[in-house]
């Protein structure tokens, strides 16, 4: 019996295609970039799986280019770029990436977070362009992390990750979430506030909302200027999550003492002005790069994606209704 045919919108690791090309006939994007909307649209055609990227939306256009699809498995736990509601209603089941990269996105929030609070890379800058003249009392003094009041909005999986993270700096945790985080609670003692009190009394705010309808742009020039002067805010989120000009604005009018960011609005380009500030550090999406990570990615992508062309749950499926 033929194979079905799953085709990979870009090379993932090994691990995830071994597994997939011993039950299906693999086809992997020969770029390695993300593929237009029109080679994507083309390349999905005639498919029985596809596993995408958070770089490729799959909506109605997709589905109908991919008539007879069994199935979309994310290579990312974020789905925004997945229409969910659209292809429930046309019984195609998607699939995402969770609990893989928890702990790797987890320590990059708390990379960036000592990154921006210690100037490591602006100080690293200077150290490297030979212009450093020795020890001196005021150079690149930062920011406190030892018994802080960490903010973390969105404490699901990741969230509540770098939240427990935070027990060997003695810090403080407050959280904000659409619900309550009752084992956080317990594990750190972490306390559930308003936003705006939240922002008020932190200084780190990390976010790790996903990016919904109702959390695009949640912070704006408005939300920075109720945070602490000296506060830091970090995002390995999604980049719509913050206006991203608004919080060039804010860095520059010194709303804030500076930011972590792995994520953007428009990726892969910048506010304008963002790279120019000395008080960003700015990662290129990479929070899940890890060699576990993105290998547990690729398996999970390939596990989900087979059960779906054997017409099986798939294993992280996001809308199991198409089940019923
Ligand atoms: C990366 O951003 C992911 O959602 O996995």
């Amino acid at each position: 019996m033929a194979k079905p045919k799953v085709y990979v919108t870009r090379r993932i690791p090994d691990a995830g295609l071994d597994l997939l090309r011993k039950e299906c006939e693999v086809e992997v994007s020969p770029h390695d970039r993300p593929l237009t909307r029109r080679e994507f649209l083309d390349a999905i055609q005639g498919r029985d799986g596809v596993v995408c990227l958070l770089t490729d939306k799959v909506d109605a256009e997709a589905f109908e280019a991919a008539a007879g699809v069994k199935g979309f498995a994310n290579f990312a736990v974020g789905f925004d770029n997945l229409d969910v509601p659209e292809a429930t209603r046309r019984r195609i089941p998607l699939s995402n990436t969770p609990d893989v990269l928890t702990d790797a996105t987890a320590d990059m929030a708390w990379a960036l977070l000592f990154a921006a609070a210690r100037r490591v890379v602006e100080s690293d800058g200077v150290n490297r362009s030979g212009s450093w003249k020795g020890w001196g009392p005021l150079q690149f003094i930062g920011g406190d992390v030892t018994g802080a009041t960490l903010g973390i909005v969105g404490a699901g999986r990741i969230g509540a990750a770098m939240a427990a993270k935070s027990v060997g700096f003695r810090m403080k945790v407050l959280y904000t979430d659409a619900r309550r985080n009752e084992a956080l609670e317990k594990a750190v003692g972490a306390r559930f506030v308003p936003f705006e009190e939240l922002l008020a009394q932190s200084d780190f705010v990390s976010v790790h909302v996903p990016l919904m309808p109702e959390t695009r742009h949640l912070f704006t020039y408005d939300t920075f200027r109720k945070m602490k002067k000296t506060a830091y805010l970090v995002n390995t989120a999604r980049g719509p999550v913050l206006a991203e000009d608004d919080l060039v604005r804010a860095l520059k009018d010194g709303l804030i003492a500076g930011a972590g960011l792995d994520v953007y609005e428009r990726e892969p380009a910048l506010a304008e002005g963002l790279a120019s500030l000395p008080n960003v550090v700015i990662t290129p999406h990479t929070a899940s790069a890890t060699v576990s990570s993105r290998n547990g990615m690729a398996l999970k992508a390939a596990a989900n994606v087979i059960a779906m062309v054997k017409g099986q749950k798939a294993p992280d499926c996001l809308n199991p209704e198409v089940y019923t």
